[in-house]
């Protein structure tokens, strides 16, 4: 068992263990950090989101929660202006190629971003940065559920799901930048492609990018 250890999130002192990424030492004390690509089981985060950033009592600039671990003594603030600019920013950039018609999206009232906009006072609207226009393909091939790219936020947890969990490698990143998007192989339809339609990655997605179809439950 690893070695309990006490780290100080916001002036309140936690117990969490060594070798724990700060994240989820904090949300599992009930401490809020706005995350999308964190996944508790993978070793080395991407830290791809960047909305996770906290202050560290000695260290000069912002960190990734997700990626980094706790230490003894460590003295974490979730809140500071510069971390509020930087998750601000991330948000905002997010948004820019984001679908914002929330009240069409099957994850209405059950989104990460609609969390994480009430939680630090976002606002859920296209802002300084101007919106990316392109046409982004529906899948509906599947029996069940479909594909909606428009609302993707890249946050990798359908791949996850895919890969390790469901353990099929159907999907997983293509291209770099912002032309990075989720796809098949080859881009095919989904039910093209080796996809068994097993809709873990439906589960795992927080956002409305992956959904059911209308009345069909898994
Ligand atoms: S439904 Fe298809 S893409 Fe999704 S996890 Fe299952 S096999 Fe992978
Ligand atoms: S489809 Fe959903 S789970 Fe997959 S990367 Fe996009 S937002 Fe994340
Ligand atoms: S949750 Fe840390 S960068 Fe995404």
């Amino acid at each position: 068992m690893s070695e309990e250890i006490t780290i100080t999130i916001d002036d309140r002192q936690i117990k969490t263990r060594r070798g724990e990424k700060l994240l989820w030492a904090a949300l599992e004390n009930d401490i809020y950090i706005p995350h999308l690509c964190a996944i508790k089981e993978e070793k080395r985060p991407n830290a791809s989101c960047r909305l996770c950033f906290v202050e560290i009592e000695g260290v000069s600039r912002p960190v990734t929660a997700c990626s980094r671990e706790v230490e003894e003594g460590m003295a974490v603030k979730t809140r500071t202006p510069r971390v509020d600019r930087l998750v601000k920013t991330g948000f905002e950039l997010l948004l820019s190629d984001h679908n914002l018609n929330c009240r069409e999206c099957p994850a209405n009232r059950n989104c990460a971003l609609q969390v994480i906009a009430k939680k630090r006072r976002l606002k859920l609207k296209h802002n300084r940065f101007k919106p990316i226009e392109r046409e982004y393909e529906l899948d509906q091939s599947p029996a069940e559920f479909a594909f909606d790219r428009s609302r993707c936020v890249l946050c990798g947890q359908c791949i996850w799901a895919d890969r390790v969990e469901a353990e099929v490698g159907a999907i997983g990143f293509t291209n770099r930048g912002i032309d990075r998007v989720v796809t098949t192989f080859n881009n095919l339809p989904l039910a093209d492609s080796i996809c068994t339609e097993c809709k873990l990655c439906v589960e795992a997605c927080p956002v409305g990018a992956l959904y059911y179809k209308e009345g069909q439950k898994a």
